[in-house]
């Protein structure tokens, strides 16, 4: 079975927790795109040309805890907005939402871009300042220094010219700014169980 859960949105909207639930639940593969591009910059803050590190990224290097920091967030979108950047990052991430057994891809340009036909799209947003507290729930630090870091990034993402995050036409809008966690996993959930019987 092919089948693809396409789930973009703002930094801290929910979407990792969301994919990897989803992904267990329905026992599919999950891809967190952000990681590939929090990769490529910090190649490139060691050095590196930033194509020549999109095409030589491996998946070892997606495992290093710094990745997670607001710098490396912060790289990851400098360098997320080169062409030849994205463009050596697609055919990873076409093949992986198309393999065998159903995959779910978190990011910003999924239902847009790399994977205009998934079965289910979902665009995951909250305000920024409910990013930003949640994002200072797991970092730490200076909660103004975090927000201002948030609509930097929100910023830089929606105004870029190639793929920038916007919902796709068919995205279903899920705005976790009041609703837990765990709610908004349920009717995520409902809208992949509501297609997958529709396939079936
Ligand atoms: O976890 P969070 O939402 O804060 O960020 P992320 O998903 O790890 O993405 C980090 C940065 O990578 C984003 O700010 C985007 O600039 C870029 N990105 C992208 O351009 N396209 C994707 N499919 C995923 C991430």
């Amino acid at each position: 079975m092919i089948f693809t859960v396409a789930i973009d949105g703002p930094a801290a909207a929910g979407k990792g927790t969301i994919s990897r639930a989803v992904a267990e639940r329905f026992g599919f593969a999950h891809l967190d795109t952000g990681l590939l591009y929090r990769a490529v910059g910090a190649r490139v803050a060691a050095g590196a040309a930033p194509e020549a590190a999109a095409q030589a990224l491996s998946p070892d290097d997606l495992g290093n805890a710094e990745l997670r920091t607001l710098a490396a967030g912060q790289a990851a979108s400098r360098v997320a907005a080169i062409p030849e950047v994205r463009a050596a990052l697609v055919q990873f991430q076409r093949r992986f939402a198309r393999r065998e057994g159903g995959a779910v891809l978190d990011g910003r340009d999924i239902g847009t871009v790399i994977c205009p036909e998934a079965e289910v799209k979902l665009y995951v947003t909250a305000s920024p300042e409910v990013r930003a507290h949640r994002r200072w729930l797991e970092l730490g630090g200076d909660a103004d220094v975090v927000l201002a870091e948030v609509r930097e990034r929100d910023a830089r993402d929606m105004n870029r010219a190639d793929a920038p995050l916007r919902p796709a036409p068919d995205a279903v809008i899920l705005d976790t700014s009041d609703m837990t966690i765990a709610a908004a996993v349920e009717r995520a959930a409902a809208l992949v169980a509501a297609r997958l019987s529709q396939s079936s």
